[in-house]
């Protein structure tokens, strides 16, 4: 059966067909990286910007910035997402390029990030771990960074945390996942990558039990507040996808003009064809969106891991199951991205978390 006659017959499936209409009303997404500048206004305990010292390139001048905006445009990027160093720091950078593209600025949390110009944008808070983890490894111990990013976006609907997880979570971490929910937010996860070889819990390789069961208890206990689902989770903490392992050769965020990644290109394996993580300088892409030299293994990057699971989409055609979960997943990350009505994702969740087998069975787990 092609491609289309099989998509034709799972999206007969209501909640199928309405996820299906979604993400194809949202339109294409061909999406680049931009470190929007170089510095930031913490040092975080094994951040992998300023571990491979990518801040040594320093934030382009207001004219490279505008050139560099016209020809995304030309190459027809349609979304960009935002890191650095901290995109809080230069808000009239990030308005130019809200003019232009649909983004996702992802931020430490410690500034506000001003509406105006700003209010379509989907905006990642970030949190690590529990609240001492958090205060141990992104403030110097001193500054309650989490305390004051509720504060800045209490009740900002372009907010989405994503709250970074080390391989066996703390219980306290389930208080940082309520605060945010009680502040009106939504929920995401991601995992650390033990970059400055800080080992124990901070190494997935130790171990993905723990986290696995933290994330299922969350989404039963916040069913429409968490924007992850346990397919993602089984994906990234596996390191398997239908029978594909997990590395660079799959690996669907490495820049396609990036001279280092030309064999990988060229090799057969699929790849984003509009791909590019671009330095502060906004001149040079690095080799993908976490640096240049970052060993693969101790990557959980959840937006990789996404990306590679959009490039799959024919490996999950043999059944209406496995296509629901790489629908599901690709149209919680469009709802992320603000791509999709958040008043809508969050309706839907309850039913996309009832209906996935896998989560039926970490959350049994997780009671035992
Ligand atoms: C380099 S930061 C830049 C944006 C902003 N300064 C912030 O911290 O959100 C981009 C993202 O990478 C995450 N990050 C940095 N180092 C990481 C690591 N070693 N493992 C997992 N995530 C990491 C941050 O939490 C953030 O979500
Ligand atoms: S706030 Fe972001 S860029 Fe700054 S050190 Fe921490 S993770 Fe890195
Ligand atoms: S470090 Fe991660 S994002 Fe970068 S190429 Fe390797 S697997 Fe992909």
């Amino acid at each position: 059966m092609k491609v289309r006659d099989r998509i034709n017959e799972y999206t007969q499936d209501p909640l199928i067909g309405r996820m299906w209409h979604a993400i194809r009303s949202a339109g294409p997404m061909r999406s680049i990286s931009v470190d929007i500048t170089h510095r930031c206004n913490l040092r975080c305990k094994g951040c992998y910007f300023f571990a491979e010292e990518m801040d040594q390139e320093t934030e382009a001048d207001r004219e490279t910035l505008d050139r560099f905006i016209e020809e995304q445009v030309r190459r027809g990027i349609t979304f960009a997402t935002v890191i650095g160093g901290e995109p809080s720091l230069v808000p009239d950078r990030l308005r130019a390029l809200a003019e232009k593209f649909r983004l996702m600025i992802v931020t430490n949390g410690l500034k506000k990030v001003p509406r105006e110009g700003l209010e379509d944008v989907a905006l990642a808070v970030s949190v690590w771990g529990d609240a001492e983890n958090d205060r141990g490894m992104r403030g110097y111990g001193r500054i309650d960074v989490f305390q004051r990013a509720l504060s800045n976006f209490r009740n900002d609907d372009r907010v989405i945390w994503y709250v970074t997880l080390p391989s066996d979570p703390l219980p306290q971490t389930a208080e940082v996942v309520d605060a945010c929910i009680d502040n009106g937010n939504m929920v995401s996860f991601n995992y650390y990558g033990d970059v400055s070889t800080l080992g124990g819990k901070h190494d997935h390789r130790n171990g993905f039990a723990g986290a696995r069961r933290f994330v299922a208890e969350m989404i039963d206990r916040h069913p429409n507040g968490i924007a992850f689902n346990s397919y993602l989770n089984e994906v990234i903490s596996g390191g398997v996808m239908k029978g594909q392992r997990w590395g660079y050769d799959v690996c669907g965020s490495v820049s396609v003009d990036h001279p280092g990644n030309r064999a990988r290109i060229s090799s057969g394996q699929s790849y984003n064809p509009h791909f590019n993580a671009y330095g502060p300088g906004l001149t040079s892409t690095r080799r993908c969106c976490v640096g240049d030299e970052r060993d693969c293994a101790t990557c959980f990057d959840v937006w990789a891991h996404v990306s590679w699971i959009a490039l799959g989409l024919e490996r999950h055609l043999d059944s209406r199951e496995d296509f629901f979960e790489w629908l599901s997943t690709m149209y919680i990350f469009y709802g992320a991205c603000r791509m999709v009505d958040r008043v809508q994702l969050r309706e839907s969740l309850p039913l996309i978390h009832q209906r996935s087998s896998i989560l039926a069975g970490e959350a049994a787990l997780f009671r035992h």
